[in-house]
């Protein structure tokens, strides 16, 4: 077992850090407060191509691993979580399903407009009725012949004001359950797609998050991704490789407040000495390298399995779990350590405890993650393929 990384990855791993302090931090505090969507910095990321990074070259990827993808997300996510989960969404829940399962006319129609941060993507999955449990989609798509007539409203919408192109999940069939969801290619201007008003969030405040509704809009034959009824599949294969993105995006939120929890700790002075000289916070310290540590190596093992053609599932589950509960966990501390200036916006740490909650909630809750492992753990099938 090899636990360095290849030259490769710490070109990429530098290369995200570079741009993540260099353009996202002068400004991550006013575009929190003001909500502002980063698109100067989309249309840089587009640029260096972390917006397509597992995509082929061929349809104008970076065509690179999925570890190299954690790297970049991890070092993002220090400075900017809003940032990284809109390259997350176009990453793993829009470009690898296309890539994956589209046909080739809808791959070189799509794709290539997807990878240059001029337009960026959304996955359109939850509803008002339909979180956790995503069979019980109430949107429809019913087959007119030529076309399908897509009705219905999705909710929580990473990138759902911004994104021209949307992957929209939907029953053609109720009867026959989940065997009845398709995945739909559904352009942003079609006549009877409404943007609902931009969600005021907790955290990731500058990241674009909407419902969008359907209402009668036609959605050619030709843009339904797969065979019928492969939907509901699409859409859990889709999310296997979107926890990696979300893992890789908590362990940067936590890693970034363990690094400023550090520095802090180094320079703040109590009762004569360093802070960090203190066992109390010297403790919280080392349970918090601990917890990142042991994150780190289940997320970059999840992407390996995935870059090995290895099954992922419970390992992108894992990863999400583990590496979320201790972005919430250690942030929460690092905010601690801070004392009163954790608890103003000028620190850094508050927002990233923000910022940490969303990751025990979307692409599915630490609940549902549990479900995942705890299934695979019952039959069987948690077996490492070591
Ligand atoms: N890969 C392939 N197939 C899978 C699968 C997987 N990982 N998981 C389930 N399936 C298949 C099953 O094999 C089964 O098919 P068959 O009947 O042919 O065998 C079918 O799907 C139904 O499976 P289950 O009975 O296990 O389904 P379930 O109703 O019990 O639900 C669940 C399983 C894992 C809980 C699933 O509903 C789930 O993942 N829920 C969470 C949804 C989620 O993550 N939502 C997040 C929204 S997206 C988001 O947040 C985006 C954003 O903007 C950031």
């Amino acid at each position: 077992m090899i636990f360095k990384l290849e030259e490769e990855h710490i070109a990429v791993k530098e290369a995200a850090r570079e741009f993540a302090l260099s353009r996202l931090k002068e400004g991550v505090i006013e575009r929190d407060t003001s909500m502002s969507y980063p698109t100067e910095f989309v249309k840089e990321m587009g640029e260096m191509g972390f917006l397509s990074m597992m995509t082929d070259s061929a349809y104008g990827g970076s065509g690179m691993d999925t570890l190299s993808y954690v790297l970049a997300m991890e070092e993002i996510s220090k400075i900017d979580a809003s940032c990284s989960v809109i390259m997350s969404v176009n990453n793993s829940l829009v470009l690898w399903g296309l890539e994956e399962y589209g046909s080739e006319e809808q791959k070189q129609k799509y794709i290539p407009r997807l990878t240059t941060g001029n337009e960026i993507g959304c996955f359109c999955l939850s509803e008002p009725e339909a979180g956790s449990d995503a069979t019980s989609q109430r949107t429809t798509a019913i087959d007119m012949g030529d076309h399908y007539l897509l009705n219905g409203v999705k909710n929580w919408i990473t990138n759902g004001g911004k994104a021209t192109i949307q992957l929209v999940v939907a029953h053609t069939d109720k009867e026959k359950g989940h065997k009845g969801i398709n995945v739909f290619i559904v352009e942003r201007d079609w006549e009877g797609v409404t943007i609902g008003p931009k969600e005021d969030k907790m955290g990731i405040r500058s990241s674009d998050t909407h419902s969008i509704s359907y209402s009668d809009v036609k959605v050619p034959k030709e843009n339904r991704i797969g065979a019928d009824g492969f939907g509901f599949k699409f859409a859990m294969k889709t999310l296997e490789g979107g926890r990696i993105g979300i893992a890789a995006q908590a362990l940067g939120i936590a890693a970034g407040a363990y690094e400023l929890a550090v520095s802090y700790a180094n320079q703040r002075e109590a009762f004569g000495i360093s802070i960090g000289n203190h066992q109390a916070i010297a403790f919280k310290l080392a349970d918090m390298a601990l917890d990142i540590e042991a994150a780190r190596m289940i997320v970059y093992r999840a992407a390996y399995l995935k870059d090995s053609g290895l099954d992922y599932g419970y390992a992108s589950a894992m990863a999400k779990l583990i590496a979320s509960e201790a972005a919430m966990k250690h942030t929460v501390e690092a905010v601690q350590i801070h004392g009163g200036n954790g608890y103003v916006k000028e620190y850094h740490v508050e927002r990233l405890m923000r910022d940490a909650k969303i990751t025990q909630i979307y692409e599915g809750t630490s609940e549902i993650q549990r479900i995942i492992i705890s299934r695979n753990v019952l039959t069987g099938k948690l077996e490492l393929p070591y």
